[in-house]
């Protein structure tokens, strides 16, 4: 089981179990965490998945996917150096404990 830690805009910590190999975005609608909505269902369509990822676990999420960078400019909030699509971030036993910060706005 992969631990995961959202960090809402207003500072709420939902930490919730993750099905090994989920995504973040996935993993969010399937435990009603709010601040993710994920409008394309993870098809990298939407950006409605932004997160922040936790500066502490930048390394081990690594680079954005192609096509990331594109997306992000739709997001409806301030895209960072630490800007992700929540979808394209697979949970994994390396990723334990992840944390990720959510915007104040998805759309
Ligand atoms: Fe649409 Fe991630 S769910 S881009």
């Amino acid at each position: 089981m992969v631990k995961v830690t959202y960090i809402a805009a207003n500072g709420t910590e939902t930490t919730v179990d993750a099905t090994d190999g989920a995504s973040v975005m996935q993993t969010a609608l399937d435990n009603d965490v709010d601040g993710i909505v994920g409008e394309c269902g993870g098809a990298m369509m939407c950006a409605t998945c932004h997160c922040y990822v936790d500066d502490a676990w930048t390394d081990r999420t690594g680079d954005r996917r192609a096509g990331e960078d594109d997306m992000l400019e739709c997001a409806a909030d301030d895209v960072k150096p630490t800007s992700r699509l929540s979808c394209q971030i697979k949970l994994t036993e390396d990723l334990d404990g992840l944390v990720v910060h959510l915007p104040t706005d998805q759309v």
